[in-house]
């Protein structure tokens, strides 16, 4: 075979690699292979005379670094688009369509707004061989070198009836896990990271060195043809679906739909998709499928008839600090709210915004007056993710001040040494807490009291009719009819329910309480330990870390809790309104023989599973622990155990197998 001949096999082997790879997402053969056939072409192409093919795989890894861009002329101007922001704006796009239509309902093609930059590449015969930037849609920049390293951009086309002369227009975009991958990597060199993937893409393609282009994660989706010599399709999706077939990368979303439901329904579906979506989109294009159609619709200004962009709601928006206020909340946390001037982002007016705490605030370097870019993305609560401080009037800027005293209550502010957040002393005394505390009560994983919703906890409680949670058992149906929006029925319902939750767990009980970091499960794990009320209220911070889960911070919560005069009182209340429970049997001397004994389980046993060995031991009374230390009383070490089992052994504490651990839950 001539040294031409096997170029060409190796390039074309190359090409059809990269396709099935970028194009068609489905890799063919694993990357060795391809980087053997590559540098075997790459050889082969060094030892020939003269250079290599511009369309030869090899190309696509960038060359020699340009000095400045060429300016392109656009045979055809490149325009923008129309936005609409509202359904409506799109039925009366839709509608204009409809108007100058013979057929009942049109089909329009219906394709994602790429976030990227547009871009114009030329093939002559099925190679590449001219790429340039949109520019300002006449003239843009010559980007071909950059353009030929894209990975999912073929050099030569394939398949059958290419035109001799075919512009495909579409984006040059940055896929999401690349972007995050490229911060990562321009910051751990001390470089200044992208503001987002639409600005990395941009400044990929403007790179004068091709080499360093082709080191970014750029990608290309067509959704156009510019100029072309012969036949093409008359519709846009059945042309996007040629250049489809000649090995150009286009969105898997582009669909074709008929009729003004189906364009919404469309938008419905991709605002769902699109925190999926492996790439950035800012909308939805809608193009009247038809060309003749098309033709008739024309232009207006630099945009189409034919097409628009119905735009996602802008997710980030600038506005201005008004004041920082603080909330109180169930556990009396008190978090700082930036009271915003109300704008418009994501979809909906915010005019608050969580701080979270301090460091939060730190972070941001924020002061009541700043100027700030607030973002929402789908339904996340709104955040601030900046100050802008080009912005700032220093004369007019105030530092956040934390109160000493609970907003609500006055009642002191706690502070944590080493958290964060800062709290209100107030527990039940303090209205916030006070409903919160209620509304905790009474929901579906506490006493479950049905009918007993927030909205009606609150009118209770601005309504004076109850303070604690035990005074919701005084109430009388006439009291609660006598609320806005309460009938009769539902009171007699309520008191009837309210009664009914009298009978519960003590785990539930616990639960209800609001005790700090005492979850359904740490309820469940001190209900089953203690059985009854009176133990746990008497244990000491060290006894209570006996308990499954239970560890320092949060056995003084449970601690403090109990050593609060009020909250006995309101236990105490809530017994005497005849709270009860069934009794959890009491375990014999003997069954708790483990008691105070600390155990870890490593390895893997043959007759009982990890869980099911923890559970035995804490009913015998043991404490399991998550590693070894000076405390632990037993290691249970099954097979392949690792470095806690070398541990164990350095601090000489008690080792047992399987075998032993079985004797020992059997004669216990
Ligand atoms: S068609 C004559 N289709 O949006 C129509 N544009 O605002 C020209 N864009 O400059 C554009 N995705 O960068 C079209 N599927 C899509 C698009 C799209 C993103 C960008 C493109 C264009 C801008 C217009």
């Amino acid at each position: 075979m001539s040294i031409e001949n096997e170029i060409e096999q190796l390039s074309e082997q190359l090409e059809s690699y990269n396709y099935q790879y970028y194009v068609l997402d489905n890799p063919s053969v694993p990357d060795a292979e391809y980087d053997r056939v590559f540098q075997k072409l790459l050889a082969l192409e060094t030892n020939t005379e003269g250079h290599p093919l511009p369309s030869s795989p090899t190309q696509k890894v960038g060359g020699v670094a340009l000095s400045k861009f060429e300016q392109v002329t656009h045979e055809i101007p490149m325009l923008s688009l129309d936005n609409v922001f509202e359904a409506q704006a799109l039925k009366d796009f839709m509608k204009r369509a409809q108007d100058k239509s013979t057929s009942a309902e049109i089909e329009f093609c219906i394709e994602p707004k790429l976030d990227g930059l547009a871009a114009s590449i030329i093939y002559e015969n099925g190679v590449l061989v001219q790429a340039a930037t949109r520019g300002d849609g006449q003239t843009g920049e010559n980007v071909t070198e950059n353009v030929k390293t894209i990975k999912n951009i073929p050099l030569k086309l394939r398949g059958e009836n290419i035109p001799a002369r075919l512009e495909v227009r579409g984006e040059v975009f940055m896929l999401k896990a690349g972007f995050a991958k490229l911060n990562k990597k321009l910051m751990d060199a001390g470089e200044k990271p992208f503001v987002n993937p639409r600005n990395a893409a941009a400044g990929s393609l403007r790179q004068l060195d091709s080499k360093i282009a082709a080191s970014r994660p750029l990608a290309f989706y067509c959704y156009a043809v510019g100029v072309f010599d012969g036949e093409l399709a008359d519709s846009q999706f059945a042309r996007i679906e040629q250049l489809r077939g000649w090995g150009l990368p286009v969105s898997e979303e582009v669909k074709r739909v008929s009729g003004e439901q189906a364009c919404l329904e469309y938008y419905q579906s991709i605002t769902v998709k699109r925190p999926n979506l492996a790439y950035e989109i800012d909308g939805v294009v809608y193009k009247v499928d038809n060309i003749a159609l098309q033709q008739k619709l024309g232009f207006v200004a630099r945009a189409p008839r034919w097409a628009t962009a119905f735009k996602f709601p802008a997710e980030e928006a600038i506005t201005t600090v008004e004041n920082v206020e603080f909330q109180v909340g169930r556990t009396g946390a008190i978090t700082p709210v930036a009271k915003l001037k109300p704008v418009f982002v994501g979809g909906v007016t915010v005019s608050n915004a969580t701080l979270h705490n301090k460091d939060e605030i730190s972070r941001l370097g924020i002061l009541v007056g700043d100027s700030v870019v607030v973002r929402r993305a789908g339904d996340v609560i709104p955040q601030v993710a900046r100050v802008i401080l080009e912005k700032r009037d220093a004369e007019k800027c105030k530092a956040i001040v934390f109160p000493a005293r609970c907003p609500v209550c006055d009642s002191e502010v706690e502070r944590i040494e080493g958290e964060a957040t800062i709290r209100c002393s107030g527990g039940l005394f303090c209205g916030a807490q006070r409903k919160e505390a209620i509304k905790h009560f009474a929901s579906r994983k506490a006493l479950d009291i049905d009918g007993l919703g927030n909205k009606l906890v609150e009118l209770l409680v601005d309504h004076s009719l109850i303070k604690s949670p035990a005074q919701l058992f005084n109430l009388t149906a006439t009291q609660v009819s006598s609320l806005p929006r309460m009938g009769d029925v539902s009171a007699k319902k309520l008191i009837n329910s309210l009664q009914l939750s009298k009978k519960t767990t003590l785990a539930r009980f616990l639960y209800s309480l609001g005790i700090r970091e005492v979850g359904e499960a740490t309820a469940n794990n001190l209900a089953n330990y203690y059985k009854n009320i009176d133990a746990l209220k008497d244990a000491s911070v060290e006894n209570l870390q006996s308990v499954s889960d239970v560890g320092e911070i949060v056995a003084k919560h449970i601690y403090y809790f109990f050593r609060q005069e009020h909250n006995i009182e309101v236990v105490n209340q809530l017994l005497d309104a005849g709270i009860h429970w069934p009794e959890i049997k009491t375990a014999s001397q003997s069954e708790l023989s483990l008691t105070g004994q600390i155990f870890v389980i490593t390895g893997s046993f043959t007759r009982l599973t990890r869980a099911e060995i923890k559970t035995a031991l804490q009913d015998k009374g043991a404490k399991v622990a998550g590693s070894v230390s000076k405390k632990t009383t037993t290691v249970i070490a099954g097979e392949a155990a690792g470095s806690k089992l070398t541990k164990a052994q350095e601090l000489g504490i008690a080792i047992m197998d399987e075998d032993a651990l079985m004797n020992l839950l059997n004669n216990l």
